[in-house]
């Protein structure tokens, strides 16, 4: 395929040289139910959580981390779940109260919230809001209640769609995520319901391919064949037609699954892939912390009740921190930074790995239309290289 038509790097969000940031990721791990796809840390819990309690250890955790990461400001906020959206406004803002009071918040920050779309969670929007969020991002799944309803979601396409609608007159900056690729759909259902479910969109969108996740429900009835996603020519039609409809729409891919108008990106996210420094907070979160010249990765006790038990404690929850060797830290920053459009400046990749990407790879994996520079200098890999990108990424890596 001609990387001519690469609309994958139809947007430019911008350089990495835009300087270091500072991201802090917080993750509520309940829902009020559990979808049967879905892998995350989230958990159905019949009794009242007590938020309180919560708020003390969330408390203690960002103090302990802020005892070893001292001077930074924090440029991004991430409430991830789980369901943040069941989370009560004054928890969130004493949270974010917490984090400034150990780490400045830039005045322009993102603090961006993940949401159920249903009208109980949409009137806490305004409440949110108040406590310093200014982006929402709501998990419509799909704009067909036929297709909700299989995917063991709680709430109809209209009600996702009126929640977006909440989203849009209190905040400024709102995304919604999409799942395609489902069992028995079609490209052209698919297609359908993606121009329709974009004229709800704002800036950002994220559309994720089904993935059959092991030991979910969904991995059960697929192993019983009563679970039929696209093969891998379907998905790869499924993927195309995604990119066009997007870019037509003026929301070109940034990331494989994430598309933005230029300026419209997740910042948050991209401190992620374009491997900046970020603290993660509650149960399961993992970090990555700069450290007297080390790269610290970090992850905390992943179960709720036993996170909690060790941050009252402890003081935090950390199960792992590990210093990443030369290596590792090189192959995350590309196996990252290569999942966005914009591709990695191979400058930074040299500092980090004490020696340049290997000519000869490079020669060779342009040779096989997988990778490009940009006349700015920097590689990328082109639209028919994405499909690839794990091989593509063991090709270069230290
Ligand atoms: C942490 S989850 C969800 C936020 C929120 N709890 C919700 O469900 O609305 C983030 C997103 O991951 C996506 N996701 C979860 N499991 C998935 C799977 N197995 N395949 C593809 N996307 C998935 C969904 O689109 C979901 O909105
Ligand atoms: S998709 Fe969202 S609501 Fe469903 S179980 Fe996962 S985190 Fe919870």
């Amino acid at each position: 395929m001609s990387t001519a038509n690469h609309s994958v790097s139809g947007t430019q969000p911008g350089t990495d040289d835009d300087g270091p940031a500072f991201g802090v990721y917080l993750h509520w791990p309940f829902c009020l139910s559990k979808c049967p796809y879905c892998d995350f840390n989230s958990h159905v819990r019949r009794e009242q959580i007590d938020e309180a309690r919560w708020v003390r250890a969330f408390t203690a955790e960002i103090a302990s981390t802020a005892a070893r990461l001292s001077g930074r400001v924090v440029s991004t906020i991430f409430f991830g779940g789980g369901t943040p959206s069941l989370m009560q406004p004054q928890t969130v803002a004493a949270v974010i109260e917490a984090i400034a009071r150990h780490w400045p918040i830039a005045p322009d920050a993102e603090i961006t919230l993940e949401a159920n779309p249903t009208s109980v969670e949409a009137e806490r929007f305004r409440g949110y809001r108040a406590a310093g969020v200014n982006r929402v991002s709501l998990g419509v799944q799909a704009v067909d209640d036929r297709a909700l309803a299989a995917l063991g979601r709680t709430h109809s396409a209209r009600e996702a769609l009126d929640a977006v609608g909440v989203a849009r007159a209190v905040f400024d900056r709102y995304s919604f995520d999409l799942i395609y690729a489902r069992p028995e759909q079609t490209p052209e259902q698919w297609s359908r319901e993606l121009r329709a479910g974009l004229l709800e969109a704002g800036e950002h969108v994220s559309l994720y391919q089904l993935t059959i996740e092991p030991e979910t429900p969904f991995a059960a009835l697929h192993a019983a064949g009563k679970l039929h996603p696209p093969d891998e020519n379907t998905a790869r039609i499924f993927y195309d037609v995604t990119q066009e409809i997007c870019a037509a729409h003026g929301l070109p891919a940034y990331e494989i699954s994430n598309h933005a108008r230029p300026g419209g990106e997740c910042r948050h996210n991209l401190v992620y892939w374009r491997a900046h420094e970020y603290a993660g907070i509650g149960p399961g979160a993992h970090g990555r912390l700069d450290i007297a010249g080390d790269r610290h990765a970090t992850a905390t006790e992943k179960r709720p009740e036993p996170w909690l038990a060790r941050v009252e404690k402890e003081g935090h929850g950390l199960v792992t921190d590990e210093v990443l060797t030369t290596a590792e830290h090189a192959d995350e920053f590309l196996l990252m930074g290569l999942r966005l459009a914009e591709g990695i400046d191979p400058t930074r990749y040299t500092q980090i790995a004490g020696r340049p990407l290997e000519p000869d790879r490079i020669a060779m994996l342009r040779q096989h239309d997988l990778i490009e520079m940009t006349p700015a200098g920097r590689m990328r890999v082109t639209l028919s290289g994405f499909p690839l990108l794990d091989s593509v990424v063991a090709d270069l890596a230290a």
